[in-house]
């Protein structure tokens, strides 16, 4: 999908060249200024009370007299604020992905667009666009819908064709993690995720490492080995840099959890619904698709993504319930829960971390159902003892419409994970589970500016609309991008 911005005709929003116009209506009564023949279609529709100026309210008109476009389409978008926006182009967008229109054009009756209504009116688009194919050919059409443009003022071309850019690029990493989350644990192996890697290495010029099991071991990564030792899928520990900034200046780490396929284990999951743990590696595709939306950007940063990735399988092999398993960092772990897997990659990839001398290390996990519990699926749980670290996050996610939530990390939170038999065990109790985790992957964090994004709640969804989100990839591009120069 193309975005651009068009200057709006002498003619006004009647002479616009495009197959759709979306005429965007702001407030409660009918915009001032709006030219003749679409007002006039607009004040019938209320009169006859077909329309009214409510958010969400659409109205479709073929043909009008007078107006260049062949389709017309107004819809109410409340106080026109970017969350708004997005509501209302996802309805817009449904409804023209069956139509005939290849170009689309969108105009703010009345009013000029910001750089952040822009971004939403992209993200809207381009997230009810995508279509999940790679297994199943018989998936409907995309729709021809091939070009997007903002009708503007030429005042604010630059600007908006800046900001139409950069979201585009958002959009396009954000794509990339629902693909990515999307394909079934058969085809999104560890050696998937890292030829995806090497892949977008290619593509942006990123440097790809890719440790094997026998790197780990030289390396002393027991947790990490530990859990991927009952699976026959080979594990990767997949680390990709992206130079944007000085070689002296420190770079963001980002860690995302890459369980390809969690069954719990030993501990083995039940059933029911045992299929979304396919999941389970959401972090690591956001990871991917932040790499890619910064690089595109060719943002002034330096960023690097460290994806530790395996699949959680019982087997003859696999650790088991009180094996006690030797860190990277040196300190043990009791394995009490073979389900808690997550913070047992992540734990050894923090300590990998270290080496790079971040200046932040952010850590992406689908790690807990306590967190859905506790936030559902609206907000991530964010987990730092970084003020300042959590309020940029919390900011970067307010401003990209993909909003996290700050949970507590009290030093009492961590008696839960005392062992008798190691210097700690991997799970607490049932009480504050997203919690108790977090506080475990702390202790692998002396030496870090760290936080924890658990986005078990909004990295996907599941019933009818069951499918990956790409969250929480535009905080994450809003985060990085807040720190470039
Ligand atoms: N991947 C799961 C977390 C998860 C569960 C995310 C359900 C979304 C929905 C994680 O590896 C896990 O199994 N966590 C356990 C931890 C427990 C054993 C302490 C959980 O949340 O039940
Ligand atoms: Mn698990
Ligand atoms: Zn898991």
């Amino acid at each position: 999908m193309d975005f651009k911005t068009q200057v709006a005709a002498a003619a006004g929003l009647p002479g616009v060249a495009t197959d759709a116009l979306l005429v965007l209506v702001a407030g409660e009564t009918p915009p001032e200024g709006l030219e003749a023949p679409l007002a006039t279609v607009l004040a019938g529709a209320i009169s006859s009370g077909d329309f009214a100026c409510k958010a969400g309210q659409t109205l479709y008109a073929h043909h009008v007299p007078g107006v260049k476009a062949e389709r017309v389409l107004f819809a109410a978008v409340g106080d026109a604020s970017p969350k708004a926006l997005r509501k209302t182009l996802g309805l817009a967008v449904a409804y023209l992905k069956t139509g005939g229109a290849k170009s689309l054009a969108v105009a703010l009756a009345g009013a000029s667009w910001t750089a952040a209504q822009a971004e939403a009116l992209v993200a809207a688009i381009s997230e009810n666009s995508y279509v999940y194919r790679e297994t199943k050919p018989s998936a409907p059409p995309a729709g021809k819908l091939a070009v997007v443009s903002l009708v503007c003022a030429k005042a604010d071309a630059a600007m908006l064709g800046a900001a139409l850019q950069r979201a585009k690029a958002i959009a396009e990493g954000t794509a990339l993690a629902r693909e990515c989350a999307n394909r079934p644990g058969n085809h999104c192996t560890p050696t998937f995720l890292a030829q995806q890697a090497q892949k977008l290495g290619k593509e942006h010029g990123l440097k790809v490492e890719v440790l094997d099991r026998k790197a780990c071991e030289k390396l002393g990564m027991g947790s990490f080995l530990a859990v991927a030792q009952g699976s026959d899928e080979p594990l990767k520990f997949i680390v990709a840099r992206y130079e944007g900034a000085a070689k002296t200046a420190a770079p963001v780490v980002l860690v995302g959890k890459g369980i390809t396929f969690d069954t719990g284990g030993i501990s083995i999951k039940p059933a029911a619904e045992m299929d979304e743990m396919k999941f389970d590696m959401g972090g690591a595709a956001s990871v991917l698709g932040t790499l890619k939306a910064v690089a595109a950007m060719k943002a002034k940063v330096n960023l690097i993504g460290i994806i530790p990735a395996c699949e959680n399988m019982p087997s003859g092999r696999a650790v088991k319930p009180g094996d006690v398993v030797k860190s990277m960092s040196g300190q043990t772990i009791e394995v009490l829960n073979t389900d808690a897997e997550g913070r047992l990659i992540l734990c050894d990839a923090l300590t990998y971390a270290e080496r790079f001398k971040p200046a932040v290390v952010v850590d992406i996990a689908t790690l807990t159902g306590a967190c859905v519990i506790a936030l559902g699926h609206h907000r991530t749980g964010l987990f730092s003892p970084d003020d300042a670290l959590a309020a940029e996050l919390l900011a970067a996610g307010d401003a990209a419409l993909d909003p996290a939530w700050r949970m507590p990390l009290d030093e009492e939170y961590d008696e839960a994970l005392k062992s008798n038999f190691a210097d700690m065990g991997n799970v607490g109790g049932r009480a504050g589970g997203s919690i108790t985790a977090a506080k475990f992957l702390q202790r692998f964090t002396g030496k870090l500016r760290w936080a924890h994004l658990d986005i078990a709640g909004t990295a996907w969804k599941s019933g009818v609309a069951k499918g990956a989100t790409g969250r929480p990839v535009p905080l994450l591009v809003h985060f990085v991008l807040s720190r470039a120069r």
